[in-house]
């Protein structure tokens, strides 16, 4: 009952912060099985943003573009580089960028994150992790040495479809997923290196902070 309360309220919350026809565009995709993340997930990666005020932000999931417009649109003077292992996903989100005004702050790399986060040598303020869930252990000592300190890393997905905490029995396909999702989970959790705390919000938030 708490999370359904919260939930409207954020939900509510939501509206003011994300221009109307970005939304739609989120629903459109949507319903065409584009992933983009959820309302309640997006309005606390825009607090969090909008608290840092970061200059470099690394997404590690483009899709189709809506989150990366969306963290321009709430940090005007940030600059982001995005991964997208997909091709034709980048391409759609290419367009998207131009439509929307934000291609000049973006660098759009094709690839697998892990591969291409190898090859980075810049550091970022922020970091948004929300590409193949399986990777995100993996990835998670790469991004950390990325990381400017005070830099902040807000991975989506780490409760994934309430699994990850045994809410529900975990179908036999996701059970791999689930238990990679959760290494994840205990890496953050016990690094003494970070602050990290874990949030109920969307299909669940873990922010990560580099003292
Ligand atoms: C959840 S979607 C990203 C949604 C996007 N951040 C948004 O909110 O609009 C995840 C994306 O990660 C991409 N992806 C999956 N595995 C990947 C990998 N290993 N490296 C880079 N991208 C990957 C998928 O193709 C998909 O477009």
């Amino acid at each position: 009952m708490v999370n359904e309360y919260t939930k409207e309220l954020t939900a509510r919350n939501f509206k003011y912060n994300v221009i109307d026809e970005l939304k739609e565009m989120q629903n459109e995709y949507r319903k065409n099985g584009i992933p983009t993340i959820l309302e309640e997930g997006l309005n606390e990666l825009l607090l969090i943003l909008s608290i840092k005020q970061p200059k470099t932000i690394l997404e590690l999931g483009t899709s189709v573009g809506c989150s990366g417009i969306a963290m321009l649109k709430a940090i005007p003077n940030a600059r982001l580089v995005t991964v997208e292992k997909m091709p034709s996903v980048q391409s759609e989100a290419l367009i998207n960028f131009e439509k929307y005004g934000v291609k000049d702050r973006i660098t759009s790399l094709v690839g697998d994150s892990v591969e291409v986060v190898k090859t980075l040598t810049q550091k970022f303020d922020f970091v948004f992790l929300d590409c193949n869930k399986a990777g995100y252990a993996k990835l998670y000592p790469l991004l950390k040495n990325l990381l400017n300190d005070g830099g902040v890393i807000f991975a989506d997905n780490i409760l994934f479809r309430g699994y990850v905490a045994k809410e529900k029995e975990c179908p036999k396909e996701y059970r791999t997923l689930v238990q990679k999702i959760d290494n994840y989970n205990q890496i953050a959790s016990s690094d003494s290196e970070m602050i990290t705390c874990f949030f109920d919000v969307g299909d669940g938030i873990a922010v990560s902070y580099k003292k």
